[in-house]
């Protein structure tokens, strides 16, 4: 019979996850709870965020990957949406020289051609100079939507003359970071249960960590409790 395509990621000993992805939630709730404005909140998720890229790198992990903004949060008033973009472009400029320092590398996946045209122009800085760098590689979600991927990837494939049907390796070509392994572990804070859309393909046999913990009361702590856990999976792809 043919081998399964599904490769799971390359893990280093022991069993540490190679790719861990985070949907960064409850940042608002976070606000609330405090009785400050849910942009506070996001302030506050942008230090968990700092945090957690430290904990990740000294940890070990290859590639973090951070939902930081949906295709479905542009739905938000317009006011958290442009403080947002404001916390973005802040934190993106911000962060270059000690991503430089630190060896590590930054990209980004999602529709980005939709984002406000300074923020692409940083975006595009920021990820030509970090480019070769071989540490943590660090990739944000910005404008990201899982089912606008797959949508992109098959209207890409078609445009570019692939031809039909496709594999699931030649499908995989199309997808935003098509170089990034598939998120062995995903996190989602502040206790709900889905995805919302985030790494739709990629998460088929990802496996998944919840906390009841608000992302803004993230930390290294937390991560490492997760990694633990996910220590103890036993990862079968559909065989025995
Ligand atoms: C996550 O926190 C951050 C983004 C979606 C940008 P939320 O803003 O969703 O926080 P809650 O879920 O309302 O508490
Ligand atoms: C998911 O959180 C998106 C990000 C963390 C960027 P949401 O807060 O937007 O998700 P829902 O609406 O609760 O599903
Ligand atoms: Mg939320």
């Amino acid at each position: 019979m043919k081998e399964p395509e599904i490769k799971p990621s390359e893990t280093s000993a022991g069993k540490l996850p190679s790719h861990v992805a985070i949907i960064m939630d409850g940042n608002g709730r976070w606000a609330k709870r405090r009785g400050l404005p849910r942009i506070m909140g996001h302030h506050a998720g942008v230090r968990a965020v700092e945090r957690t890229v430290r904990a990740a790198r000294d940890m070990g992990i290859k590639t973090l990957s951070l939902y930081a903004f949906s295709s479905e949060n542009w739905k938000r008033p317009e006011s958290e949406v442009s403080g947002l973009m404001r916390l973005f472009r802040m934190y993106i400029r911000s962060r270059v020289e000690l991503l430089l320092k630190e060896k590590a590398r930054i990209r980004f996946a999602g529709r980005l051609d939709d984002l406000p045209v300074d923020i692409r122009e940083i975006i595009r800085e920021a990820e030509e100079k970090t480019e070769s760098q071989e540490g943590l590689q660090l990739v944000i979600c910005l404008n990201y939507g899982g089912r606008r991927e797959i949508l992109d990837a098959v209207n890409k494939a078609s445009s570019s003359g692939e031809i039909f049907p496709l594999d699931e390796n030649s499908f995989r070509k199309y997808l935003y970071l098509p170089d990034v392994p598939d998120p062995d572990l995903i996190i989602r804070t502040s206790g709900e249960m889905r995805l919302s859309n985030f790494w739709l393909w990629e998460s088929a046999y990802s496996e998944f960590f919840f906390t009841e913990k608000l992302w803004p009361d993230f930390g290294p702590d937390d991560l490492e409790a997760a990694l633990k856990t996910y220590g103890r999976r036993e990862r079968r792809y559909g065989s025995v």
